[in-house]
This record gives C-alpha cells, sequence and structure tokens, in this order.
C-alpha cells in the first residue's frame, strides 16, 4: 500500500526552528516528526510513501534515506515547482497512487496514535471513496469542521476554518481514498478541504471515523509544546518503560542516552531532551523541549519553552511562556526572557521582558 505526506508550505508559524530546518524533520518527542508517521505506516504494512514537498527536498531526503532503508520502505519526492496546495499534489503524484488500491493521505504536522489499521478496515467496510479521521476540539475555528450522520458515519457538510460556529468535530489531516479520486483533481493549485470534501460530500462518497485518544496539530509553538504533553502522556499509560526514570524526574520525561545531566537537577514534567545535551548543576526544567546539542546552564529556571539545537541557557536564566530559541542562540547569564522567539546565530545579553521577535 502507499501513502502520501503533504509536507509543503514553509512552516512560518514554527519559525524560527524551521529557518535551520524544514518543518516536517523537526524533532517532536526526539524523533522527526514524520518519522512518527512513516514509521506507523509502515507497521500496517505502505511500503512506499510518497512526500509531496515544494521546500527543500534534498535536505530532506538526506535525512530520511537511512530510515527508510532501516524501515526496508520505499521513500519518493514528488516535487512541486509551484506550491499546489492540499490537493493539487495528489494529482501531481497521480502515476504513483494509482495502483488500484486505496492509499492513505496525511498532514504532516499532526500527532496522534494513527490508528491506520482502523482507519482501512473501517474504509473497506463502508465501500465509499473517502473516509477522514475526526476528532473533538474546543476551539474549532482554526480547523475543518465536520457535520456528519453520527449513525453511519457519513459527512453532510465540510467547513474549511468557519467564521461561524458549525460544530466541534474537526478534520484530524489523516485520510484514506480510494484511486478515483484522483479523478476529481487536476495538477493545480486545489484546496482539498474547500474544493474536494464539500463535494464528495454532496455526492454521498466522505465518511468520517472518530479518532480515539490524544490529537495536536503541532504546527506552531504552544501547540507542539501540548502535543508533546500529550504524547508523552500516552506514553506514560501504555508504555512506560520507554520513559526515562530515577531521581530528579518528574514523569513523563524523554532523556536521550547520550545527554548528560549533572546533579541536582529537577526535571519534568512533560520535558524532552535531545541528543548531546548538557543539563548543568541545579537546572529546572518543566514543560520544555531541549534539541540536540543544546546547553542549559547551572541553576537555570526553564518552562513552556523550545531550545533549539546547538544553543546554549547561561547560568540563572528564567526562561518562559512559549519562548523560542532557533538554532545556534546563546542567552547570557541571570537574563528573564518571556515568550522570546529569537532567531539563529543570535547572542542575546539583555532579558526580553515582553513576548517579542529579536531578528
Ligand atoms: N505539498 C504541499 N503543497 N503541501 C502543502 C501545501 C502545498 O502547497 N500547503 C500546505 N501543505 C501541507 C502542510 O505542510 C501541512 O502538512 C498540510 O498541508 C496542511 O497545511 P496546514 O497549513 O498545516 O493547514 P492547517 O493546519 O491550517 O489546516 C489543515 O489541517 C487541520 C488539522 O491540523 C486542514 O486540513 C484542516 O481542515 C485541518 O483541520
Ligand atoms: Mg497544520
Amino acid at each position: 500500500m502507499k501513502a502520501l505526506i503533504l509536507v509543503g508550505g514553509f512552516g512560518t508559524r514554527l519559525r524560527p526552528l524551521t529557518l535551520s530546518v524544514p518543518k516536517p524533520i523537526v524533532e517532536f518527542a526526539n524523533k522527526a516528526m514524520i518519522l512518527h508517521q512513516i514509521e506507523a505506516l509502515c507497521k500496517i504494512g505502505v511500503n512506499e510513501v510518497v512526500l509531496a514537498v515544494n521546500y527543500r527536498p534534498q535536505l530532506m531526503s538526506a535525512y530520511l534515506e537511512p530510515y527508510a532503508q532501516k524501515l526496508g520502505i520505499k521513500i519518493s519526492y514528488s516535487h512541486e515547482t509551484t506550491p499546489l496546495g492540499t490537493a493539487g499534489p495528489l494529482a501531481l503524484a497521480r502515476e504513483l497512487l494509482n495502483d488500484g488500491q486505496p492509499f492513505f493521505v496525511l498532514n504532516s504536522d499532526i500527532i496522534c496514535d494513527f490508528p491506520f489499521a482502523d482507519l482501512l478496515a473501517y474504509h473497506k467496510a463502508h465501500g465509499k471513496e473517502g473516509t477522514i479521521m475526526v476528532t473533538k476540539v474546543e476551539e474549532p475555528s482554526k480547523y475543518g469542521v465536520v457535520v456528519y450522520k453520527e449513525e453511519d458515519g457519513s459527512i453532510q457538510r465540510f467547513v474549511e476554518k468557519p467564521q461561524q460556529y458549525v460544530g466541534n468535530k474537526i478534520n484530524a489531516g489523516i485520510y484514506i481514498f480510494n484511486s478515483s479520486i484522483l479523478d476529481r483533481i487536476q495538477p493545480k493549485p486545489t484546496s482539498i478541504e474547500k474544493e474536494i470534501f464539500p463535494k464528495m460530500a454532496e455526492d454521498g462518497q466522505l465518511y468520517c471515523m472518530p479518532l480515539e485518544g490524544f490529537w495536536m496539530d503541532v504546527g506552531q509553538p504552544k501547540d507542539f509544546l501540548l502535543g508533546m504533553g500529550l504524547y508523552l502522556n500516552s506514553l506514560k499509560q501504555k508504555t512506560p518503560e520507554v520513559l526515562s526514570s530515577g531521581q530528579g524526574i518528574i514523569s513523563p520525561v524523554l532523556i536521550d542516552p547520550t545527554a548528560t545531566i549533572k546533579p541536582g537537577c529537577l526535571i519534568g514534567p512533560n520535558v524532552t531532551i535531545g541528543p548531546h545535551c548538557t543539563v548543568e548543576e541545579g537546572a529546572r526544567l518543566i514543560n520544555t523541549t531541549v534539541l540536540a546539542g543544546a546547553t542549559i546552564g547551572k541553576n537555570s529556571w526553564v518552562k513552556s519553552s523550545i531550545i533549539g539545537w546547538e544553543s546554549t541557557i547561561g547560568s540563572w536564566v528564567r526562561m518562559e511562556n512559549n519562548s523560542v530559541l532557533g538554532k545556534d542562540v546563546h542567552i547570557a547569564d541571570e537574563l528573564y526572557v518571556n515568550g522570546g522567539k529569537i532567531l539563529p546565530h543570535k547572542s542575546i545579553t539583555s532579558s526580553i521582558e515582553t513576548p517579542e521577535i529579536v531578528m
């Protein structure tokens, strides 16, 4: 079976991280976001993944090739010279997808337990053209809202980013389609949510399946950290042995074995620390992602922040409120950083008292 992952766009909402690394290979819980998806697809027998890209495919392929070999799957790249939206890429990859079997389509920035086997079984059982997974959210206006019949899952309306309240069940960005959907789409800029789903719903060809458990679109810092917390808590329930434990750790916490944690630190809950990081004596980390090669100085207190690759935080720093350090950022001793978004390769020598972007 095949799958197509939509990995276009510039990831602007996840800047400054995405100024150095394409969004799909930013590590979420110490693993490139897209690898969470590829591994789950592989588990249910997908053997070819098509990445629909319009942004630095070379970087992504160099990174992913060793994983493709390890998993024994083929990863191909369908490269758009102009962005084709969320439907156009399916038409562009038509020859790769059109093998008479249903195929999966995913948004690249969502995280959940990926119940692909259940989705496939349900899709085959109702026999219509498409099935999308739905989840419930508090604030539906930034998503695609799905109105469907509870009895059989048939979708009556699909409204992308509604201005007025339509419902709170939303498109989770996980689909399976029969190849006949390809006849509805041309290889030109097209929104699957605005132009294709409403039509399929009208034709009675679009069904939905509720997603169990956690779900998050992790395409912006605040949601990235929320999603990390949900993901780690789900590991704590299901496979606690993969989490870090011991003195000074408040579960759930995930620390790469190559990281160095000095004595007297207090870490967690909801913290991930990547490879080759150093956390100096007495540091306190809460609800924070520390990416590969970063250093947190002595007695610093870091809450709800993302620390970019190879960045350093001095001693006695206080950082909070969805601060994001890009790659190779340096924060001097004793500063306060409140919601700062700091571009790569910057050295910060005075406090950031209110949320701002430092260029
Ligand atoms: N190849 C390609 N080309 N991919 C694209 C393009 C493009 O021109 N534009 C966007 N994408 C990819 C993004 O990388 C992402 O993986 C996916 O398409 C969805 O785009 P987002 O920009 O993340 O959309 P959104 O989060 O505002 O809304 C979408 O996701 C929600 C769930 O998170 C919609 O599908 C909503 O209906 C849905 O609820
Ligand atoms: Mg998104």
